[in-house]
């Protein structure tokens, strides 16, 4: 058989092609592995070096060192994806943060992009981007709202909670999708109804319990007496039967106060009336970054011990990831819209064939 030229041969494949922007430890890459969609990540950019060994050595040499800021539209144009990810850095948009917005640095590589994306020739037919809730009332969002209508996107957003999907975990955050083409009834609330619960308040949540490492040695996480005495009071305390935990943040295991919960490994009833008698007696530990990483939804085949990353370090990076199964149920939204969320092979097709 004659070989085919090699962007020909590409053009073959019925794989969705994706370029993940921002991809830190790869949350977007495992949200599409669990969607069952054929994709191929051609490419993954960021300038963390520690998170690309994290993402290459898992998820197979994807992961380029490169500053978002210094790509052109004809390099994006390059990868011929079909879909574009991106989580760009939260940080001029945390509310505990200064919300300095479009005048803080780390808000100029996403702000780049917008300003690329008009220019590229074949513009992804799906782009998934998310951030911090709250982004949405920043003037980088409108921006971003601007510069997708103005393409004829179709652009739905949105805040989800893990626990909407029933993980004992609040990370809400802010979703934006975007599809060319028009769609009938394609709006977040509908999205939200077929494949998540309205409110988080419901029954249905999961407990911490089967999250939790039995094999692992906590010695190291426990609580130091000096910490507990002096910032004992600003804990979030969890118990394995919990059916909610904070929001892991890069901060965990440094930080008190907003970084995350600790578990109670005791077997006292009230912690409130406990932590007063004796809060040492309640042994309280930190979760270990295994325990965080399957709330968030990597598998346990996911590793970074092998490759002597420090659980520190994994901290630090997991609490800049994203929930895995809360994405994946909205890219199944994005890429296969009229059955909700159900593969359909005629939106499988990449958008230039
Ligand atoms: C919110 S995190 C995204 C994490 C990712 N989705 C994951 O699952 O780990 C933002 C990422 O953007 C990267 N980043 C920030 N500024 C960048 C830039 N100018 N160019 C490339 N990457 C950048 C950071 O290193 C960080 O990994």
């Amino acid at each position: 058989m004659k070989e085919l030229p090699k962007t020909s041969m590409k053009r073959r494949t019925q794989n969705i092609r994706v370029l993940e922007l921002y991809s830190g430890i790869g949350g977007m890459h495992y949200a599409l592995k669990s969607t069952n969609i054929p994709f191929e990540v051609v490419c993954a950019i960021d300038i963390n070096p520690l998170a690309n060994t994290v993402y290459n050595h898992n998820l197979g040499n994807r992961a380029k060192h490169i500053d978002i800021t210094k790509v052109n539209a004809s390099e994006l144009d390059g990868y011929h994806c079909d879909l574009w990810t991106m989580s760009p850095s939260c940080q001029p948009y945390t509310r505990i943060g200064k919300q300095q917005d479009v005048q803080d640095p780390r808000s100029h590589a996403f702000l780049h992009l917008l300003e690329e994306l008009p220019k590229v020739e074949s513009p992804p037919k799906y782009i998934l981007i998310e951030n911090v809730q709250g982004f949405e009332n920043s003037i980088t969002a409108q921006k971003c709202r601007e510069v997708l209508k103005g393409m004829n996107y179709n652009f739905i957003e949105g805040n989800l909670t893990p626990k909407q999907s029933n993980i004992p975990n609040s990370r809400c955050r802010w979703y934006g999708l975007a599809r060319k083409g028009s769609l009938v009834n394609w709006n977040f609330e509908e999205i939200i109804a077929t494949s998540f619960k309205n409110s988080y308040k419901g029954e249905g949540i999961n407990t911490l319990e089967s999250f939790l490492e039995t094999q692992a040695s906590f010695e190291s996480y426990f609580l130091p007496e000096k910490l507990m005495f002096r910032y004992g009071h600003q804990l979030d305390i969890v118990k394995p039967t919990s059916t909610n935990c904070c929001c892991f943040t890069r901060g965990y295991g440094q930080l008190v106060q907003g970084s995350g919960s600790v578990l109670q490994t005791s077997d006292h009833e009230s912690i409130a009336d406990q932590f007063e008698k004796d809060r040492m007696s309640l042994r309280l530990r930190y979760f270990t970054a295994r325990e965080i990483a399957r709330i968030m939804g990597f598998p346990d085949s996911f590793q970074w011990k092998e490759i002597e990353i420090s659980e520190k370090t994994m901290y630090r990076l997991l609490g800049n990831s994203i929930n895995v199964n809360v994405v994946s149920r909205l890219l199944s939204h994005l890429l296969y819209p009229s059955t909700g969320g159900q593969e359909e092979e005629s939106i499988i097709k990449p958008s230039f064939y």
